[in-house]
């Protein structure tokens, strides 16, 4: 079975071609390359031991889209990563952020029901409940979008929810990440931000290989047991098992909505000293007012996946501190592609 894969060479999907492919299913990715490298394609194809197609595709471009499908008539689900993520950026730049998360769903779909496939994998974030009115975060809790890049999410969830309901052979996920860190064991592929990282493992990891001087910490004051915000790490290559769980789980018209999570909610303290262990020295932070639009505390009520999609998370945030460390170590200038 194929699946289109789109920005599989970006950090979730890298390690999510590797779970479909370890699973069984062929994959070929559609990148351009935005936000990525193509060592990452390079390094998929050595830890699968396969010649990993990849099509390097604006989704942007109707006829580029469309061509994909026409040339590959065998695609049988699309997983949808490709989009762009920075939260701070998208309020600065948000016609950028429309322009290229709206239009490529739209010509993904387009394509999609021209050439009738019809199993969709949507990444959605967990950016999409705002500020949690209770926790844990179940899937029915109220939505409230406070960016450019949140309001992509929820347009996109809304926009598959409209196009589903008018043809019922449509299949859609919506899987909504809560905060994904971590790499894959081997080293060799794991998260690497352009320029300073806005995320907090990232940075944690940069500052622990002397890239740089300090972490800020933004907020000791909120109403959370150590005062600094409180969130759900997911390993990635959990949240990579979840997509193959969630494709599988999907065989009957209609949407389903699950968040990807673990239920815990560690502070920016834990995470420091989990990393401190982790990487065997201390981590050098400084504390600074909060940042703006930043909430205290985020957690998910993974049940509905447990339930449903039969997919737990299962690697702690040790494991997590310790792949984003070996990866860290391993590629101190990230995939360095020259
Ligand atoms: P990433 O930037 O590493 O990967 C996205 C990939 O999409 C990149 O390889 C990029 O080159 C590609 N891309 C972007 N626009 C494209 C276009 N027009 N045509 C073709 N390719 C394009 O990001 P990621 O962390 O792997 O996130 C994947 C998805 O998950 C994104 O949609 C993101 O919004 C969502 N998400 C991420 C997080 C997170 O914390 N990483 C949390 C929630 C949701
Ligand atoms: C951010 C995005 C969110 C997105 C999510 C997924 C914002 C406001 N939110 O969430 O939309 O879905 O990433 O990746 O950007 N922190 C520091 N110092 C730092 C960086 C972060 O103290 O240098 C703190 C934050 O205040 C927060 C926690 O660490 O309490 C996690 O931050 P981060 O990794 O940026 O994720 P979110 O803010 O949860």
């Amino acid at each position: 079975m194929l699946i289109l894969v789109t920005g599989g060479t970006g950090y979730i999907g890298s390690h999510t071609v590797l779970a479909l492919l370890d699973a069984g299913y062929e994959v070929l990715i559609a990148d351009n390359y935005i936000n990525s490298k193509p060592e990452a394609l390079r390094r998929v194809r050595k830890l699968s031991g396969q010649d990993v197609p990849f099509a390097l595709c604006d989704l942007r471009d109707e006829a580029a889209t469309d061509a994909l499908f026409a040339a590959h008539p065998d695609i049988e689900a699309v997983i949808h990563f490709a989009g762009l993520k920075a939260v701070g950026e998208s309020v600065h730049k948000p016609f950028l952020y429309y322009d290229n998360n709206l239009k490529s769903t739209l010509n993904l779909l387009n394509a999609m029901q021209k050439y009738g496939v019809h199993a969709f994998v949507f990444s959605s974030s967990a950016t999409v409940y705002g500020d949690p009115v209770s926790l844990p975060i179940r899937e029915d809790a109220p939505l409230h979008v406070a960016s450019p890049y949140g309001r992509t999410k929820l347009m996109i969830e809304e926009m598959l929810r409209d196009i589903a309901q008018a043809d019922p052979a449509f299949r859609v996920s919506l899987l909504r990440y809560f905060n994904p860190v971590g790499a894959h064991p081997s080293g060799l592929i794991g998260e690497d931000p352009n320029g300073i990282p806005n995320n907090l493992m990232p940075f944690i990891a940069q500052v622990a290989v002397g890239k740089l001087d300090r972490l800020p910490i933004y907020g000791d004051d909120y109403d959370t047991p150590d005062g600094t915000g409180v969130r759900d790490y997911i390993h990635v290559c959990d949240l990579a098992e979840g997509h193959v769980a969630a494709l599988k789980a999907l065989t009957a018209p209609g949407v389903y909505t699950f968040n990807l999570g673990t239920g815990l909610g560690y502070s920016v303290f834990d995470i420091v000293h989990e990393y401190e262990r982790a990487c065997g020295h201390p981590i050098a932070y400084a504390m600074k007012p909060r940042r703006a639009g930043d909430v205290a505390s985020c957690y998910a009520d993974p049940s509905q996946a447990r339930d449903t999609l039969h997919w737990e998370a299962k690697r702690d945030l040790a494991q997590m501190c310790e792949d984003s460390w070996n990866f860290q170590r391993n590629n101190p200038d990230g995939y360095n592609d020259d």
